[in-house]
């Protein structure tokens, strides 16, 4: 098994882009929620975005994954200037998957039901389809619940089951919204694990955000912190946690990083 990063930051040799904001912003009739920002994430790298409630997170996800488009600037995705791409493009020809913050499955199909019926879309070969759904429910030590409905999974079961229709289609860039949201610590450990896991055997390029800075900064290479439409701070994860504007804007005195 993988080791939780804790820090330990690998070395950046691929400095390609994956994911770039060139001067965005976005405004809900005359709210501005994102004001002129623009970051990069580089390949095979996860990225972590904090920041408080409403301040933009997952309006940031929408924009990568084309559910809105921005007032103002560029999005890229692998160098290619995207904004305007609808939805299923940016999914095919640059293979991002989603995880939102809330859903993603199909209630009355089960578990096992919910990964064939997506695989169906995303794999062709039926053997193919069929073996990386096993072992996907395998992977994620689902075996026992694959029969239950997937609206009778608890909470990190659910989420484990949307992170892993998200690999169906062996993403290059994997987008998790909030994925420690309401789990146990075994669970956001087990979670982290894979992400980590994912990321070192098949390099492809996460970006998540989550409210559990500690657990979320464990597991990526780098964050940003965002704080009333900016970004206030961006850097490793240990850069970060000494950060002044980190502290002022997210953080405060007291957090602990272990
Ligand atoms: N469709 C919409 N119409 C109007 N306002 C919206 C819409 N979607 C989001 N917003 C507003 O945009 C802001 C950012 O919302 P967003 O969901 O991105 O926040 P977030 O950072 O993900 O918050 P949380 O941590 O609570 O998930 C909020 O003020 C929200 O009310
Ligand atoms: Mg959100």
């Amino acid at each position: 098994m993988a080791v939780i990063k804790k820090f330990r930051i690998k070395s950046f040799k691929n400095i390609n882009s994956i994911i770039e904001f060139e001067n965005v912003s976005l405004a809900y009739g005359n709210r501005l929620i994102l004001d002129n920002i623009s970051f990069k994430i580089n390949e095979g790298v996860s990225f972590g975005m904090l920041g408080p409630n409403g301040v933009g997170k997952s309006t940031i996800f929408n924009l990568i994954t084309g559910l809105i488009t921005p007032s103002n600037g560029k999005i890229k995705i692998s160098g290619e200037d995207v904004t305007h791409f609808p939805v299923y493009l940016r999914t095919k020809k640059f293979k991002t998957s989603f995880c939102p913050q809330y859903g993603g499955f199909f209630n009355d199909l089960t578990l096992h039901d919910n990964l064939k019926a997506i695989s169906e879309i995303v794999i062709e070969n039926k053997k193919l389809r069929n073996d990386k759904v096993n072992y996907l429910i395998s992977r994620f030590e689902l075996d026992n619940l694959k029969d239950i409905k997937a609206k009778f999974l608890s909470g990190g079961q659910k989420r484990k089951l949307v992170i892993a229709l998200a690999l169906l289609s062996e993403p290059r860039v994997l987008l998790l919204d909030e994925p420690f949201a309401a789990l146990d610590v075994l669970t956001i450990k087990m979670l982290q694990q894979i992400i980590v896991n994912l990321q070192q055997e098949t390099k492809i390029s996460i970006c998540l955000t989550d409210h559990q800075a500690s657990s979320l900064l464990a597991c990526v290479d780098s964050a940003m912190i965002l704080s009333e439409g900016k970004i206030v701070a961006q850097g490793t994860p240990s850069n970060l946690v000494k950060d002044t504007n980190a502290k002022n804007a997210y953080f405060g005195d007291s957090f602990k990083f272990n």
